[in-house]
């Protein structure tokens, strides 16, 4: 039997702008999804998630065939990142031997964290150590951001990374390779997360700055630039520690996110809600359509907690993880 664990994430600053090649940066968070993979003696892949999906779902892969053994037909697009990450095992590596996959998450799932990044990259690296596979983190993390890829259509190599590698990283898509650095950042940074339920999928958010930048390219364009000028300069901020600036970069970040079409009314209630009660700055996080929101706070972090519960989200407490995907 093998458990591997991989980190959840918040994007500090660049989602939507890493699609098309501008650096981000993210940070691991200290929830985790976990993948337990035991061998099985036959050609099935059995996978059980009970917390994730619904009760007692099962899924079998058996000689290319996939089935879902139940009726639960959502199931099959929840589940689908294990199945396509043991496929592309298979496929890449000459790989496969049955197993009985079992899955579950301390994140929210949906919400923007990260999850099915955290379950691809805990699934590739259970089920390779369990097979006998040895992969480094940059091949797991370049299988991971492939299984995403193929999954949802586009994707960037953002949160596969740091499910891969942890601690907060600044990442861009070099063509179908990854450029990777981890940034040393002096102090702790006091972030509290809110969210609302998604109305939207990832998938759905990505296809409308898509629409948008194919309508609009001279001025979409632009502003895909300026998210990547916000990273590149927030990058400078983070190491040199000045956490002032950090904040006046996410609430710029955030404008910019807004001008892409992917904020909300619940998303900048939140963002106001905190930045009133003395956050330093604060944004959307992740795809957006929904779900959730930084503040970075220097002292005033009850306060904030409280004004973001205010508009009717849930707060999340969360801090740095330096862990990335690992063996339990
Ligand atoms: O929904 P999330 O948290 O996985 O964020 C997606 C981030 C995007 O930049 C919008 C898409 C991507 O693949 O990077």
């Amino acid at each position: 039997m093998v458990i591997a664990s991989a980190p959840g994430k918040v994007t500090l600053f660049g989602e939507h702008a890493v699609v098309y090649g501008e650096p981000a940066i993210v940070m691991a968070i200290n929830k985790r999804a976990y993948v337990e993979v035991n061998l099985r003696n036959d050609s099935k892949i059995r996978v059980i998630a009970p917390d994730i999906v619904i009760k007692g779902v099962v899924l079998t892969f058996d000689q290319n065939i996939f089935s879902v053994e139940s009726e639960v037909a959502s199931a099959r697009s929840e589940l689908s990142y294990i199945v396509k990450a043991i496929e592309l095992i298979a496929k890449n590596y000459g790989v496969f031997k049955g197993a009985d996959i079992r899955v579950w998450s301390e994140m929210p799932v949906g919400a923007g964290l990260g999850t099915s990044a955290a379950i691809t990259i805990a699934t590739i690296k259970a089920y390779s150590e369990a097979t006998g596979l040895d992969l480094d983190k940059k091949s797991i993390a370049v299988l991971g951001w492939q299984t995403e890829r193929e999954v949802q259509g586009t994707a960037s190599p953002m949160d596969t990374s740091i499910a891969t590698y942890g601690g907060i990283i600044q990442v861009q898509p070099l063509n179908n390779d990854i450029n990777i650095e981890r940034l040393k950042v002096p102090m702790k940074l006091p972030i509290i997360i809110g969210y609302v339920s998604r109305e939207y999928k990832t998938k759905d958010m990505v296809a409308k700055v898509r629409l948008l930048k194919e309508k609009y390219g001279n001025i979409i364009n632009p502003i895909i630039s300026a998210i990547g000028q916000v990273s590149r300069k927030a990058r400078i901020s983070l190491e040199s520690g000045d956490l002032k600036e950090v904040g006046e970069l996410m609430n710029i970040n955030h404008g910019l996110l807004e001008a892409l079409g992917v904020s909300t009314k619940q998303l900048n209630d939140m963002v106001y809600a905190a930045r009133k009660a003395g956050a330093i700055g604060a944004k959307l996080t992740g795809a957006g359509g929904g779900g959730c929101i930084i503040a970075l706070t220097l002292e005033k972090h009850e306060s904030v907690s409280l004004a973001i519960k205010s508009v009717g989200a849930q707060t999340l407490e969360s801090d740095i993880s330096e862990k990335g995907v690992l063996i339990e």
